[in-house]
């Protein structure tokens, strides 16, 4: 492992502001769940980032909504870190990570306890649908863990998991609350400010696939 990496992993060990539980912290459940309100001495509205990588919507959203809480949510500690290391020295104080894997995100949270999700350029499994993180297998997870009408967003570059959860929330009758096939082209000349403003929010991998001129896409729905 680089020098760099190492140093970066023992930094994440020192943040408050990081949760790194080992697997028998979290069976049955972690502390924390059912106690974010405690975590961050208020009653605000917790939105999740899953697969957040670097976190830039955690952080992006984080500072467009100071009011409401964020968490990042990814198994790379590596990636995690730079999230962590903005909200450190920029005293950004309504952001969390957990460094697990998604697959655990019902030990982590009690029922309607998380009011939105964000999926942000999750890897399309051309292969293994089930990983997909819009499959049947993790919108029941998320179901466990959603408020009432609480929100899911995908942001994407890949046609395949766009079409491929389109589908799900046809199939299942999930009440879509906006789509668009072209974020850039399209959205975003018929949205309001704020949406506009999210939308703009850009993270590590979304600018990857902008440079090789992929069309972004969006989607918000309900379950
Ligand atoms: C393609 S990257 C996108 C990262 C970031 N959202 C971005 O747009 O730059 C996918 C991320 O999801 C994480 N990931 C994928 N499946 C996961 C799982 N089941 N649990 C935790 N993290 C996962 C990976 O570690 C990786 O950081």
């Amino acid at each position: 492992m680089g020098k760099d990496k190492l140093k970066r992993f023992s930094e994440l060990n020192t943040f408050t502001h990081v949760l790194q539980p080992h697997v028998n912290e979290i069976k049955p459940a972690h502390k924390i769940k059912g106690n974010w309100n405690l975590e961050f001495k208020n009653e605000a509205p917790i939105v999740l980032e899953l697969g957040c990588g670097k976190g830039e919507y955690t952080v992006g959203l984080a500072k467009q909504y100071p009011s409401m809480n964020f968490i990042g949510v990814d198994i790379k500690g590596a990636r995690i870190w730079r999230g962590a290391k903005t909200c450190e020295e920029e005293q950004i104080s309504n952001v969390r990570f957990i460094r697990t894997k998604v697959d655990f995100i019902e030990h982590f949270f009690r029922e309607n306890e998380v009011s939105e999700i964000w999926l942000t350029f999750s890897d399309p499994q051309p292969k293994r649908p089930r990983k997909r993180l819009t499959s049947p297998l993790f919108i029941e997870r998320y179901k466990k863990i959603l408020k009432e009408n609480g929100i899911i967003h995908l942001k994407t570059d890949s046609d395949l998991l766009y079409n491929y959860t389109l589908d799900e929330i046809k199939e299942n009758k999930y009440n879509i609350i906006e789509s668009s096939d072209n974020v850039y082209e399209e959205l975003i000349s018929r949205v309001d400010d704020q949406l506009i403003e999210t939308m703009k929010i850009q993270t590590f991998y979304e600018s990857i696939w902008l440079k090789e001129n992929k069309t972004i896409k969006y989607l918000a729905f309900s379950i």
